[in-house]
């Protein structure tokens, strides 16, 4: 086994072990502050979860940057190696007890995602991709679907933080709901994408994320077969916020909200 290998088996331990403390979680004393943006939040478990994130994968990796959901966004890392990870994606989710949110950990190489996880200890979940080498589902190869719209389920983000993207975040819904066979909304964007990645949706959209809410799912998606692209249907990066389509790649789907 090489060195990479010996980190992407230690990484995966390190999530699984975070997820125990999302379950142990005890929600009747949980202590709450809130974020810029609308109905933005963090919980204790949320600063927990990524302090043991960052010290467990910087003592893998000594020299690689890290970007996680808590601290201050830095976009200019230099870093050959950079962890971007989201403690608990789907906080609101969790702070309420419905049990979908997924931690998620992507190790990027030269500003690409190698390494992706993405775990949902509710329902004992773990999604995760090694770049080149394939999605799996709790081990098990996972695909796109071939299914067209039409017959299949779009996901449709709220852009919950920002009140200047709900109209339009709206709009873009009624749209794919006018198309699609039915929608869904699920409150975890890495949840979302690798539902699309799995074959149990065709799309997911959303107008403002932030590189942890898609950096891991992204790879997961990609190596699955599916497509992710910003809605106006350009390449996406991992150092600023953007919006995200996700999707089985078998339509042009950002041609339906031009
Ligand atoms: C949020 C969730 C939510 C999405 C937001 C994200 P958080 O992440 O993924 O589904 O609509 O845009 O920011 O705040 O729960 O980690
Ligand atoms: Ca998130």
């Amino acid at each position: 086994m090489d060195v990479l290998d010996n980190i992407y088996e230690n990484i995966r331990k390190t999530v699984i072990d975070c997820g125990e403390l999302m379950l142990n979680a005890n929600k009747s004393n949980i202590s709450i502050r809130m974020k810029e943006g609308n109905g933005n939040f963090v919980t204790e478990y949320d600063v927990l979860i990524q302090n043991k994130l960052q010290k467990e994968l910087l003592e893998l990796m000594p020299d690689a940057g890290f970007i996680g959901e808590e601290n201050d966004f830095q976009k200019d890392i230099k870093n050959e190696y950079v962890f971007i990870v989201d403690p608990i994606d789907g906080t609101t989710n969790f702070a309420r007890d419905i049990k979908t949110s997924a931690i998620s950990v992507a190790l990027l190489k030269d500003k690409k995602p190698i390494f992706a996880f993405c775990y949902n200890a509710y329902i004992n979940e773990m999604y995760e991709a090694k770049k080149g080498y394939g999605a799996f589902l709790n081990g098990r190869e996972i695909h796109v679907s071939n299914k067209k719209l039409k017959e299949g389920i779009a996901e449709c983000g709220t852009a919950p933080y920002y009140d200047d993207l709900k109209k339009r975040s709206i709009e873009i819904h009624n749209i794919f709901a006018s198309i699609a066979s039915d929608v869904r909304r699920f409150g975890s964007a890495v949840i979302e994408i690798c539902n699309v990645a799995s074959g149990k949706a065709e799309l997911y959209f959303e107008l403002k994320l932030m590189p942890w809410d898609y950096a891991a799912a992204s790879l997961i998606l990609e190596e699955a077969g599916g497509t992710i692209k910003t809605i106006e249907g350009e390449h996406i990066q991992f150092f600023n916020p953007t919006s995200i389509l996700a999707s089985n790649g078998l339509e042009d789907y950002s041609k339906y909200i031009k």
